[in-house]
């Protein structure tokens, strides 16, 4: 969604003639890498791509980006159409012929850039969705690898077809395994202040209609983004 500004892309798309003025102390290769310094990730776990859930992590995400857009890059992963075979954290083995995608989503969750994740389910008889489950039981391994989502950021994002149809029960079952990480959880910021982002599908699949709902995605998505911001600022 948005473009970030490396010293790769820089040079990339300012000449050779930049090389020479990024090397110099007045343009360093620091202060390249510092305009884009953070990522923030949504990954939509409902099995119907750019339904509601994907929506509204786009609105929490726009959110996130308008806090700073020259440092804050961001990116909507859907698990919709990926296959996350949950057993492997049982110890039993892919079959033959089965596929994985976990690892292709663990690599980018796994970028030292990210720096606040943001993750959406759709309710499903008041709990996550399996699709959700499979994710949150497979990022184990980022436990085992020392934790490496630790001091990250995290959201969460709920979508129901009522009102209050379990929102609030799936923010919260979902937190507690964030929590494991030791990522630093938040809730949707002022005015809305509560759980999360927690959005009404009216069973038009248009999320943009529910105005109380969109007003938590965008909380959330800024609460996410300004502390992951504040967390990233060099040491004075
Ligand atoms: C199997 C199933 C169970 C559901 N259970 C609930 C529920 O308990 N509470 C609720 O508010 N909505 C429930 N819904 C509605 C979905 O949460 C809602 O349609 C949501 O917008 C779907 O997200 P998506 O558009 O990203 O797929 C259920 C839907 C399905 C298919």
């Amino acid at each position: 969604m948005a473009e970030s500004v490396s010293r790769r892309t820089f040079l990339g798309v300012a000449g050779p003639g930049a090389a020479a003025v990024a090397g110099t102390a007045a343009f360093s290769a620091a202060a390249v890498e510092s305009a884009a310094a953070i990522k923030i990730v949504g990954v939509a776990c409902s099995p119907r791509k750019g339904k509601t859930t994907a929506q509204a992590l786009r609105i929490c995400l726009e959110a996130a980006r308008a806090v700073d857009p020259q440092r804050i890059e961001v990116e909507l992963i859907e698990l919709a159409g990926l296959k996350i075979p949950a057993q492997v954290v049982a110890g039993i083995p892919l079959e033959a012929d089965e596929r994985d995608d976990f690892p292709d989503v663990a690599s980018k969750l796994a970028n030292p850039k990210v720096a606040g994740i943001l993750v959406g389910t759709p309710v499903y008889f008041a709990n996550m969705t399996t699709l959700c489950k499979a994710f949150i039981d497979r990022c184990g391994m980022f436990r085992k690898k020392n934790f490496a989502l630790s001091g990250k950021v995290a959201g969460v994002v709920a979508v129901g077809g009522v009102r209050n149809g379990g929102q609030e029960l799936v923010i919260q079952s979902v937190q507690a395994a964030l929590f494991c990480h030791e990522m630093l959880v938040v809730g949707d910021g002022r005015p809305t202040g509560h759980f999360g982002a927690r959005l009404w599908n009216d069973g038009s699949d248009d999320i943009s209609r529910d105005d109380f709902g969109v007003k938590t995605a965008k909380n959330l998505g800024r609460h996410v983004a300004e502390v992951a911001l504040a967390r990233s600022a060099p040491a004075r």
